[in-house]
């Protein structure tokens, strides 16, 4: 909501002359600065520290010089944000800078809007940046606009567009696949281009993730050094590029990956770029994850001030082999050892199509009267009884083409007409024409009627187990198909926002085969993700660590799974499967039956542990210690509360190596002047790897000398719990 334009055209930033202006964009530490000059061209000149004296830029020449939204027409042979055919077929865009202004939203968030204008057509650019002062994150991106007499042809449309003098740079970025999200990777960057993107359509994260950490001048490290992370909220293909130039300037675009979706822009409408979130650090990685966190948790989702409940996933127990007895068990199970959810996955609809397996069924949202009787309604009474709540699996988006809903509306799913339908899971899985509004009502009323007939369900799991294939829509023009990428994921954002207005606080889950959407687009409606359907706690060390760069804890479904576990048949033991879980918002995925007394009293401990230690690790500040990439052999980190009274410390073992002699480690985060008490928590019988529990230590010899853990053997783990005295 606007609330008031508290600064106008020339009336912002420092005037360096009487032709030439800054704008500057300012976080509590962190600033843009942009210049326009006497032709009105508009410059993007820094993004970094806040800087004393803005004229020092100028000074040294440190300043960048760039187009801020490089156009094509003129100077073709640079990067460049966008590319047009404007309504008379000229190919051409010059930019000039006309005004701009700032909108104070609240006292920590402001909104600037600069306007810029062809020199000749009615083709209209708005760059935006919107201020998170205490979390030191700007919000960019673009609004595209004409009053041309026909329509307009968008070729490349970036969000954003930034540019760094810097001949030395590094990159952390985050790529995997099915089973393996998240993977990070740090290299320097050379002479050239390097872009991450998706091409899949509808799970865009599973591959490349939609984010950056980029180190200025040195090696990215934890604590030190200039980095820039970025992360693009859009929920569908995107494409993030660096490119290297022949000045020593590094050039970033980022934005919807502009593959096979050139954009016919009618004349008056807006096309709106989704925001590249920023944030800027001189104190290395760790400070701009912190940053993104408190962000995530304040502005970009929902219920990010809310305790996450301790669930029970019905998927890796029971995968859709069950009846109305088995899911009570389950119910049963998941409250018998302290749960305070239980989770229907897949298997609970389909009665013309009984979705047994994962071939059909998808579409027919119907409870299965096979399977479960007595309806959802049952289970969630006997949740109730329990004193735990009840959630349910859906994946709305998509069919089987054995379905009734595919038989009744086959025009409804993405094809090419006259050509064979290309199928995915089960080999009749499909994917529905989110650009088709009846389509969208579907999905809506899907969803919308499931919470409304059971307003008891406190928890949507929503999947999407399909990429785009059959790239066409029966709905889309001839002349608009190339929109369909685009207008996929705005169909589907406009159903998640009709279901957020109606369902403002119910807790969502976005999952796509694990952890393929993954993105700050789907956060703004979802309240968590599933990282990766790799559930082997010691690959779950890789994944959520490189999650953590990006994500803050609340958002990252940790669930304990069997052992040997099913995606690796490793077999671990049930304390680091648990000690690795609660890192993140802790759940369970396995048949509660099939484990011993042992390892059932256990998890009933490590459950009530996790709730004395939840604000901390859902609310506070993550400082990670040891990398698991760095030292294949151990990680550490440690959650920090706002206040520094409280912190929970990890620390694991990952690969024994003979005779080897283990680090001291170092805490970090805490402050040096308080005392703290610690003690072992989640401890496995009598075995103790601290050894000096109720002992109280200074902030400032736990971070600078640090302590020695008896980790001795392979998937040996502890977790210490500091208190202020
Ligand atoms: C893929 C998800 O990632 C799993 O967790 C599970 O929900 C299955 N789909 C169900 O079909």
């Amino acid at each position: 909501m606007k609330k008031a334009i508290i600064l106008l055209l020339f009336l912002s930033g420092t005037f360096t002359s009487k032709s030439q202006e800054n704008i500057l964009v300012n976080t509590n530490s962190t600033q843009i600065i942009l210049k326009v000059d006497a032709d009105k061209n508009l410059t993007f000149e820094y993004y970094g520290k806040k800087l004393n004296r803005i004229d020092d830029l100028f000074n040294t020449n440190t300043n960048t010089g760039a187009d801020a939204y490089p156009a094509f027409g003129i100077r073709p042979d640079k990067t460049i944000a966008i590319r047009a055919k404007h309504a008379n077929l000229d190919l051409t865009l010059v930019l000039k800078y006309q005004s701009h202004e700032v909108y104070d939203m609240d006292t920590n968030v402001d909104l600037t809007t600069i306007h810029l204008k062809d020199e000749i057509y009615p083709f209209y650019v708005d760059i935006k940046y919107k201020t998170f002062k205490a979390e030191d994150v700007i919000e960019m991106w673009t609004e595209i606009s004409h009053t041309e007499k026909n329509s307009v042809t968008l070729f490349n449309y970036a969000s954003a567009y930034l540019a760094f003098k810097e001949p030395t740079t590094y990159i952390s970025h985050f790529h995997g696949n099915w089973g393996t999200e998240f993977t990070m990777e740090e290299f320097q960057l050379k002479r050239g281009k390097f872009s991450i993107e998706s091409k899949e359509g509808i799970r865009s994260s599973t591959k490349d993730n939609a984010s950056f950490f980029l180190g200025l001048g040195s090696a990215l490290s934890e604590n030190k050094g200039d980095v820039i992370a970025g992360a693009l909220a859009w929920t569908g293909n995107f494409d993030i590029s660096f490119a290297h130039d022949e000045f020593s300037t590094i050039n970033i675009t980022a934005g919807i990956n502009n593959y096979a979706s050139e954009y016919t822009l009618d004349k008056g409408k807006k096309f709106i770029t989704p925001a590249l979130i920023l944030t800027y650090s001189n104190e290395g990685k760790g400070q701009a994850s912190r940053n993104l966190h408190r962000y995530a948790r304040k502005y970009k989702m929902v219920g990010g001030g809310e305790e996450r409940k301790i669930l029970l996933n019905s998927w890796e127990g029971v995968y859709f082999d069950f009846n109305e007895d088995k899911i009570i068990d389950l119910i049963d199970d998941t409250a018998s050892i302290g749960g305070e959810l239980f989770v229907l996955d897949d298997g609970w609809f389909g009665n013309k199509y009984s979705r047994d397996k994962a071939d059909q069924g998808l579409g027919d949202w119907q409870v299965s009267k096979k399977k479960l009787p007595n309806g959802i309604e049952k289970l969630i009474d006997e949740s109730e009884n329990r004193g735990i709540k009840f959630g349910i699996w859906v994946e709305p988006e998509m069919a089987n083409t054995s379905s009734e809903l595919y038989e009744n509306h086959p025009d409804w799913v993405l094809q090419n007409a006259g050509r064979e339908l290309v199928k995915g899971r089960g080999k009749t899985q499909v994917v529905l024409d989110l650009s088709n509004p009846k389509v969208q009502d579907f999905v809506f009323n899907t969803v919308n009627d499931l919470l409304n007939k059971n307003p008891h369900i406190d928890y949507i799991k929503w999947d999407a187990n399909a990429a785009i294939s059959n790239y066409g829509s029966t709905y889309l023009s001839k002349e608009k198909q190339s929109h369909l990428y685009i207008d996929y994921h705005s169909g589907l954002q406009s159903v998640l926002k009709r279901l957020r207005e109606k369902h403002p606080n119910i807790i969502m889950q976005a999952c796509a085969s694990g952890g393929g959407r993954t993105n700050y687009g789907f956060l703004q409606y979802f309240s968590e993700f599933w990282p990766s359907d790799n559930t082997d706690a010691l690959q779950r060390i890789y994944t959520q660590w490189g999650m953590s760069h990006v994500f803050p804890a609340i958002t990252m479904a940790s669930h304990v799974s069997a052992s040997p576990n099913h995606q690796t048949k490793r077999e671990i033991p049930i304390k680091f499967r648990f000690d690795v879980a609660m890192t993140g918002r802790l759940g369970l995925e396995l048949q509660p039956k099939n484990m011993t007394d042992e390892e059932k009293a256990f998890s009933k401990a490590a459950i009530s542990v996790y709730k004395d230690i939840r604000p901390i690790i859902q609310f506070g500040d993550l400082y990670r210690i040891v990398s698991p990439y760095q030292n294949k052999r151990l990680a550490s980190l440690i959650y920090v509360d706002e206040q520094k009274k409280n912190a929970v410390f990890f620390a694991y073992y990952l690969e024994k190596q003979v005779k080897e002699t283990l680090p001291y480690f170092k805490f970090q985060g805490l402050d040096p002047t308080t005392n703290y008490t610690i003690n072992e928590i989640n401890k496995y019988a009598e075995r103790k790897v601290f050894g000096a529990d109720d002992k109280t230590f200074s902030g400032s010899f736990l971070m600078n000398t640090g302590v020695k853990l008896n980790l001795s053997n392979e998937y040996d783990s502890v977790i210490l719990h500091l208190t202020a005295k």
